[in-house]
């Protein structure tokens, strides 16, 4: 790196640091109060979340996994020849691999993503592995706009969307992201995209309160993660994580809960809890096949196909953008 450079990288984090302070101060200030969710993801966090995907109670990557595994072929059909693959928040391409096998139709692959580490080293395996496939990554925020890399110029375009993320955004933030696709991809694209559906409360949640306190570490990870880089004086112990489904509004609601009367000090504030209140920390939004159609079709898309795996769990489904 030159100076200049190094320079540069310090400040964009000064201005990363500043960011995060500004949120956590914003967001403990509210009420409720409530942190937001892309904090989750620090290193501990990442692998955190990847054990997470692995518990016997976590059952969406296991059944979206077997959705893509007995359906790559019929999915395969719906996809043009020459086709570029955009993957929005791109993580582990374990799930975008098995549509590369299945699909030789996609020639270019443009992994998006803000964790810049995890999206190189992805895009270096995935090169090795698909020496045909041209790989361009893209480190972005994938819910704003970002500049699409040339070698999907002329190509027809296929968008990725697993995993149920769209789930963790607001109702009116999913529609917002749905549009915001749709004219990222154009006229004649296709979408293909993991929701998670409407359940047993029970399946649900033991899903996101497992056994093993798993996602409970990697919910608390976050405080732990404010008090290193902000400063604060969370005292893990007297934190507790809940986890909910909420039936009126169809979706897990995760919590960090006071266990005490307590203050806490944060990037020079202090911040004063009740017992038993909390923080609001995420939402995970479950969707009906029906609730979820209309909402694509609400942003510009159209259902065309969908498949489930054999307990009715998950839903991967195909949506199609006439100009
Ligand atoms: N989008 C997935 C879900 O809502 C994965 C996920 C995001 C998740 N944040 C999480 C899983 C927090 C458990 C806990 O299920």
């Amino acid at each position: 790196m030159t100076m200049h450079a190094q320079t540069a990288h310090r400040h964009a984090l000064d201005f990363a640091d500043a960011a995060f302070a500004h949120d956590v101060v914003a967001g403990l200030s509210g009420k409720p109060k409530r942190l937001s969710p892309k904090y989750f993801y620090d290193e501990t966090g990442s692998q955190l979340f990847e054990q997470i995907t692995q518990l016997p109670e976590y059952y969406p990557t296991r059944c979206e996994l077997s959705i893509l595994q007995r359906h790559a072929a019929d999915i395969a059909r719906l996809i043009p020849a020459d086709a570029a693959m955009i993957e929005f928040g791109s993580g582990s391409t374990r799930k975008a691999r098995m549509l590369l096998e299945a699909a030789p139709a996609i020639t270019a692959y443009v992994p998006v993503d803000i964790s810049s580490e995890m999206l190189m080293q992805e895009a270096r395996e995935l090169k090795r592995d698909f020496p045909r496939l041209a790989v361009c990554p893209v480190e972005a925020d994938f819910t704003g706009p970002f500049r699409l890399p040339r070698a999907v110029a002329s190509r027809p375009r296929l968008g990725f969307f697993p995993g149920s993320t769209i789930g963790n955004f607001e109702p009116h933030d999913a529609a917002a992201f749905l549009r915001h696709a749709a004219s990222m991809l154009g006229g004649g694209s296709t979408l293909i995209i993991g929701i998670d559906l409407v359940k047993d409360a029970k399946v649900l949640n033991a899903a996101y309160d497992d056994a093993a306190g798993v996602t409970a570490r990697f919910n608390l990870n976050l405080l732990a993660r404010i008090n290193r880089e902000l400063n604060a004086s969370f005292d893990l112990e007297s934190f507790s994580h809940q986890a909910f489904y909420n039936t009126e509004r169809r979706r897990i609601e995760m919590h960090l809960a006071s266990c005490k009367r307590q203050r806490v000090r944060v990037a020079g504030r202090s911040f004063d809890f009740r017992a038993g209140e909390t923080i609001h920390t995420e939402n995970s939004y479950k969707y009906t096949r029906e609730s979820f159609g209309a909402m694509a079709r609400g942003s510009g898309w159209t259902p065309v196909a969908a498949w489930s795996d054999l307990q009715g769990y998950f839903s991967v489904q195909a949506l199609a953008h006439q100009d």
